[in-house]
């Protein structure tokens, strides 16, 4: 891959669980790409939090991207007091843990377990109880309407197919209500030549038809054309808010990438957040 990188809903739905162990079983009715990418992540785990998880932790839990940009700054979630919130892709959920800290009412969802048992971990060290769903964000057993904000910082929708993750997004946000993620951009997906972690200066892919990309033998990942997106998510009834293209402060530095990562970011985006709102 690329090394960039309470209180529950009104309904709990059948489906959430909160795994004891490390090797919980398979959600059912996984993709190909996904069971690559739970076994990928349930192997990679440990190693990532001990590369990223003081960054992640230093930074207060709320902050985007690579550089951790803090929310404070890009004001992307806004207030979440006593709002019901979904985490998709939540890793150890560094994220939802400070959201919680904040009045909000979290749910934190990951595909792979070992990154829940860690996630699960620290929740205990920070005092904060909420539900961790153990289930691909495509296909998510909650109900319909159930939150006011879907989210992920590089979480699940880097790794998940746009065309089944987004309705799912919609499906379960009430309407007025927000859906947020943050991931590479289409410009750094080009110039990245597949097995190499630092984007170039040309462009490698066709713009064209990009959809899925598989990193190496393991990491499945997608990206799609600006246009695909936007009427992907019109189809949805989401619509588009901002896109808030991160360019690292002068002084920023990060345990993803190397200063060829940062010197490109500098010049062209590498990471963007999508914001949007869900109509009616
Ligand atoms: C790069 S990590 C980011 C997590 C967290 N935001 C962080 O910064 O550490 C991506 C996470 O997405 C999860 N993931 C990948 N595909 C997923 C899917 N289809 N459904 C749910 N989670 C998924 C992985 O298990 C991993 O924990």
């Amino acid at each position: 891959m690329t090394e960039e990188r309470l209180r529950p809903p009104a309904a709990a739905a059948p489906g959430v669980d909160l795994p004891t162990g490390r090797s919980a079983a398979e959600p059912p009715g996984l993709t190909a790409h996904a069971r690559a990418n739970r076994a990928a992540w349930n192997r990679d785990s440990d190693e990532y939090q001990e590369r990223h998880g003081d960054q992640l932790r230093d930074s207060g839990g709320l902050a985007w991207g690579v550089w951790q940009v803090p929310e404070s700054e890009l004001g992307v979630l806004g207030d979440v007091t006593g709002l019901d919130i979904l985490e998709l892709g939540c890793g150890a959920a560094q994220w939802s843990i400070a959201l919680a800290k904040r009045g909000a009412n979290p749910v934190a969802l990951d595909l792979s377990d070992v990154q829940l048992s860690h996630a699960r971990h620290l929740m205990v060290e920070a005092g904060v109880s909420f539900p961790l769903v153990h289930a691909s964000a495509e296909s998510i057993p909650l109900p319909d309407a159930s939150f006011d904000i879907v989210f992920c910082d590089w979480g699940a929708t880097t790794f998940s197919d746009p065309y089944l993750t987004v309705p799912e997004a919609a499906r379960l946000l009430r309407p007025g209500g927000l859906f947020a993620f943050s991931g590479y951009t289409p410009l750094y997906r080009l110039c990245l030549e597949l097995d190499q972690e630092i984007a170039g200066e040309r462009l490698v892919h066709d713009y064209f038809g990009m959809h899925r990309f598989v990193e190496d033998e393991y990491y499945v990942e997608f990206m799609l054309p600006y246009g695909e997106w936007i009427r992907l998510f019109r189809r949805n009834g989401l619509a588009i808010e901002d896109l808030v293209e991160i360019r690292p402060p002068a002084d920023a530095s990060s345990t993803y990438t190397m200063d060829a990562g940062f010197e490109w970011a500098r010049r062209w985006p590498y990471e963007h957040v999508w914001k949007l709102r869900k109509e009616g």
